[in-house]
């Protein structure tokens, strides 16, 4: 009998708004706050089911362009759930089904600012079954649509930081050491890296 074909490694969870578990995404949205980030475009690594960052940077006064990712078919559910009951936040919010190690830099507009804040959480030799990226490589390809002097922001809260093996920390490091990146420092739950390059000045208004 042939082997079945290998099906997507999904996350098979709901995400509800907990930062007392989680600050990652709340600190994100301070950070902007703090930066004076506004009309930026953003690709953000697990939107939660909550969606914070895209409701959030879609206010009137931040007015932010998120492009948010989640493998998890309950989460890509309440977004649809929320386009539905707040069509106006869709020019400013969208959240993709997938699989970030399946990113492709073709599919990804140019960006001010991304998160990897789950790097090295979830993926496994599920990914490998249907050829995913790894963790290094999906850094590289993001990194690769930042805008010279734009932003990428790390989660050293995660899990998977500074675990033993396959720890997110060596993989930033090993990214960071052949990029054109410089880390800035911390901001709450956050490190922050910024490319080289462009000046201090943000994408124009749209
Ligand atoms: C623990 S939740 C955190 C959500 C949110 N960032 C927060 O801090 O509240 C992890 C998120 O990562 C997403 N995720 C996990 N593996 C993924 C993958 N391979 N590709 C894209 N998103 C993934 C999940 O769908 C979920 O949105």
């Amino acid at each position: 009998m042939p082997e079945p074909a290998p099906r997507l490694n999904i996350w098979d969870d709901h995400w509800d708004f907990r930062p007392e578990d989680c600050p990652c995404d709340v600190d994100f949205v301070r950070w902007l706050d703090r930066e004076g980030i506004r009309d930026a475009a953003i690709y953000h690594f697990g939107s939660g089911g909550h969606h914070h960052v895209g409701i959030e940077c879609a206010r009137p006064d931040r007015r932010n362009s998120v492009l948010a990712i989640t493998a998890a078919p309950r989460e890509h559910e309440s977004f649809v759930q929320l386009a539905l009951a707040r069509p106006e936040l869709l020019r400013f919010y969208s959240a993709v089904f997938g699989d970030i190690y399946l990113v492709n830099a073709r599919l990804l507009p140019e960006l001010d600012v991304a998160t990897l804040f789950h790097l090295c959480e979830f993926r496994s030799a599920r990914n490998d079954a249907y050829g995913a990226l790894d963790d290094l490589a999906v850094t590289q390809v993001v990194a690769s649509r930042i805008r010279p002097g734009g932003h990428l922001l790390f989660f050293p809260g995660s899990f998977a930081w500074d675990r033993a093996n396959d720890s997110a920390k060596d993989v930033v490091a090993a990214w960071a050491a052949e990029s054109d990146f410089t880390e800035i420092g911390r901001f709450g739950s956050l490190l922050v890296y910024r490319r080289a390059g462009g000046g201090a000045e943000l994408a124009p208004p749209h």
